[in-house]
């Protein structure tokens, strides 16, 4: 299969929401069909493609309109004036690329891997008669739950303290996604998640960033209703200890990391000494929250490395870089995934979006979960409780972590006797993340799969 004896090559376009967390696992997994040896372009919008230019490289790019060429979401004002103009010019730019695409055999399209964030590209793939791909970027944990809920069979508001969902283990209503509560305040995104599952139904395949063992059992329920593959984790492979992909540039990174600083840094620290804290690249902590994590990050005596993105540095106490430089590095935005794979990190403190879980769990880092918002409270419920590989913070009755509580989860995870269960499920888990992916592993196998399917087509 790695290389195909064809005139033309299928050709698949990779449209990802434009946001770092659906950027990343889309391309990652590009990588992995062009390694296969499909062409694959990668979509995005005209903004986009401006700011990102320098950190491209060599991936084949081409760009659509989101309706707001100068500045995308800020041009717009709001993230509802953007989807709303999104979903009206998309299609029609869509359709454009597509028609131009096709004026060459070289480059026609055969197939478009979408994120369901815009379900309508599944429409205009359709329109083409091409194989459409919905490429779901969060857990198939979160994504079974928003599905119930569009389908009505979860009623909001939900009431009940313990939720029992059909292929998940029972949930307490703090491991729900926060939108199931909040929809008021985030009716913009509650709706896009929620459309997601408007016509995936009709996608013929449903690719989903995790890998068999970490989801069976809701994989298999999934089954029941979508022609479902697992095909994570879309980590580089070249961190999973592999060397079949010369694939460490993680590319299109929307913030700069500020990487030698964090190597040099890391390089002069002890092994598994490390607390490295982040929050991706949207949560907004509260004043409160960051002081007593700051605090708590003292109190540890470790040291650490800790991601402040600039729209959140003038939260931090006054004079704690500073104060505080000898055991503890600040920086705007970092390589995560080295990071993660460096010696001398010993725990990371996440929010738990999806893909920083799936990065902890495939590197072994343990994890000190601090869930936000969104889907990170379900992921932090599966690390603590179903994986193992970490352990979650508990919130005083006003929702913050206070600095002990912080310092007590870190020392658990990293010295406890306590925490000893928690380290070796980590290295278990890398393992069988490395496996999944590996030649012949279950991932690779789906992948092989949809290769094959747009190679040979029945049709
Ligand atoms: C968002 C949501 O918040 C998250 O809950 C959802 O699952 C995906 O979309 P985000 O908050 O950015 O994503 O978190 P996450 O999913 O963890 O993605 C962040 C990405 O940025 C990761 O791939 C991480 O490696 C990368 N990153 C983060 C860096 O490269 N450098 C950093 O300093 C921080």
């Amino acid at each position: 299969m790695e290389k195909l004896n064809k005139e033309h090559k299928p050709h698949c376009l990779i449209l990802p929401y434009p946001l770092q967390g659906h950027i990343n696992p889309m391309l990652q997994f590009s990588k992995r069909l062009a390694h296969k040896g499909i062409r694959t372009t990668l979509v995005t919008t005209k903004y986009l493609y401006k700011v990102l230019q320098e950190s491209l490289g060599s991936i084949p790019v081409e760009t659509i309109s989101d309706g707001y060429d100068n500045g995308g979401v800020v041009e717009a004002g709001s993230t509802e004036a953007y989807i709303e103009k999104f979903r009206e010019v998309g299609p029609k730019t869509l359709t454009e690329l597509i028609e131009k695409l096709n004026n060459s055999s070289d480059t026609a399209v055969d197939c478009i891997i979408y994120d369901p964030f815009f379900p309508w590209d599944l429409d205009v793939s359709k329109k083409f008669g091409l194989v459409g791909a919905a490429f779901l970027t969060q857990s198939c944990a979160v994504d079974l739950i928003f599905y119930y809920v569009y389908k009505g069979e979860i009623k909001l508001p939900i009431t009940e303290n313990e939720i029992k969902v059909l292929g998940l283990p029972v949930l307490e209503s703090s491991d729900m996604p926060s939108f199931i509560y909040d929809y008021g305040s985030y009716a913009t995104a509650f709706e896009v998640v929620l459309n997601q599952f408007q016509n995936v139904e009709k996608a013929d395949w449903a690719l989903v960033n995790t890998f068999n063992k970490l989801e069976q059992e809701v994989i298999d329920w999934m089954e029941n209703f979508w022609r479902v593959k697992a095909i994570g984790p879309t980590i580089p492979s070249i961190y999973l200890d592999q060397r079949l992909l010369n694939d460490k540039e993680y590319g299109f990174s929307i913030l700069k990391p500020d990487t030698d600083a964090c190597k040099k840094w890391l390089d002069e620290r002890q092994n598994r000494s490390v607390i490295y804290v982040s929050f991706g690249s949207l949560v907004r902590l509260e004043v409160k929250q960051m002081e007593e994590l700051a605090k708590g990050l003292i109190m540890s005596n470790k040291c650490f490395l800790w991601v402040v993105r600039e729209s959140e540095e003038s939260k931090l106490p006054e004079n704690f870089a500073d104060e505080t430089s000898k055991k503890g590095l600040i920086v705007s935005w970092c390589p995560q995934l080295e990071v993660l794979a460096h010696d001398s990190v010993g725990c990371f403190i996440t929010h738990c979006g999806w893909n920083s879980t799936l990065e902890a769990l495939s590197l072994g880092v343990p994890m000190v979960a601090m869930p936000c918002w969104s889907d990170q409270s379900t992921n932090s419920k599966f690390v603590s409780d179903i994986w193992k590989t970490g352990i979650r913070t508990r919130a005083d009755d006003k929702g913050i972590a206070r600095d002990t509580e912080i310092m007590r989860c870190v020392e658990l995870v990293m010295d406890g006797d306590e925490g000893k269960e928690i380290r070796s499920n980590a290295i278990k888990w890398k393992e069988m993340a490395r496996e999944a992916v590996d030649k012949g592993g279950s991932s690779d196998r789906n992948i092989e799969e949809f290769v094959s399917a747009l190679v040979n087509p029945i049709n």
